[in-house]
């Protein structure tokens, strides 16, 4: 009798080199683009208040720009500010023919309406593609920004040379950062995934993951799914961030994804790691869309 062990390992797809090839590209893009006399391409990013994580987010997204040459202005408003000041604010920003693209950081305070902020920023300066306008024409399959982490997903998934044309594609989580934008670029001409989207409602989510070829994990919780939920073959994408208490580190702890990475160490899967996943390709697509907007606006 011959017994036959098939030993598998997960296949990490990592996206540091990724995204640095896609910052490699804008370099050369900008360069390029200030050599025949324009100014270089300008981003102002807003912070209300002081979440911890959303200040390492705008401090990643400072140094991105002074890597590729980009003007960059930061507004750091006080946790008390008013949806009048940052309206007004915005204002300002939309008039001034030195800012290309802005971004408002988000979560905000409570006692301001996100959606009111979206939707006072000019479409052709909303980098990070919210607006009512660029969703709607996204939904369209016309020109549009694309908010960056569905856009980071879509690079990583073409640098792996990973085929979306009829597979079965599930997505988790339905926000407008991620879920509902990644759903629309998935179901695209020319993308041609089937979509699934489940969220916190969805009955039997593991009925759907396990027959999935790609999943995108965006719940905002750790451990939403593990290698049960996962067919062989298929490639997890986790989107998560998840900050865990690990009094070992340094800073009291540790960042995991939506997915059990570890789950997967003896499984044909490909999965992308957190760290070193996604998160490193938001801040790169929004390079990418602060370029664009630059160049739209010398039309
Ligand atoms: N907060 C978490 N992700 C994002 C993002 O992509 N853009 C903005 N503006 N805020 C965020």
């Amino acid at each position: 009798m011959v017994i036959s062990f098939i030993l598998f390992t997960m296949i990490r797809l990592g996206c540091k080199a990724v995204a640095a090839s896609v910052m490699d590209g804008l370099k050369k893009e900008t360069e390029l683009f200030v050599s025949e006399g324009n100014r270089a391409p300008s981003l102002a990013v807003v912070i209300v208040g002081h979440d911890p994580a959303s200040e390492t987010y705008v401090r990643k997204k400072a140094e991105a720009c002074e890597e590729l040459g980009f003007l960059h202005f930061q507004y750091s408003l006080d946790e008390d500010a008013t949806e009048g000041e940052l309206l007004s604010l915005i204002d300002d920003l939309n008039a001034r023919s030195d800012v290309d693209g802005i971004l408002v950081q988000l979560p905000l305070p409570p006692s301001i309406s996100e959606r009111r902020v979206i939707e006072r920023i000019l479409p052709e300066k909303d980098v990070d593609g919210f607006s009512p306008v660029n969703t709607g024409r996204l939904l369209n399959g016309e020109e549009c920004f694309i908010p960056c982490t569905p856009l980071g997903i879509m690079k990583t998934l073409s640098y792996y040379g990973i085929e979306t044309e009829g597979k079965e594609a599930v997505i988790i989580g339905r926000s407008n950062i991620v879920g509902k934008p990644m759903a629309a670029m998935l179901m695209q001409k020319g993308v041609d995934a089937t979509v699934t989207v489940c969220h916190t409602h969805t009955r039997d989510l593991k009925a759907h993951t396990l027959g999935a070829d790609i999943i995108i994990v965006a719940s905002g919780h750790p451990c939403t799914i593990d290698s049960s939920f996962v067919k062989d073959g298929a490639v997890v994408i986790d989107v998560g961030v998840n900050r865990i208490s690990d009094p070992s580190k340094e800073k009291g702890f540790r960042l995991v994804g939506d997915a059990d990475y570890q789950s997967f160490s003896d499984r044909d899967v490909s999965i992308t790691p957190v760290p070193g996943g996604i998160g490193l390709m938001t801040v790169s697509m929004l390079m990418s869309n602060t370029l664009e907007c630059a160049k739209r606006r010398r039309i």
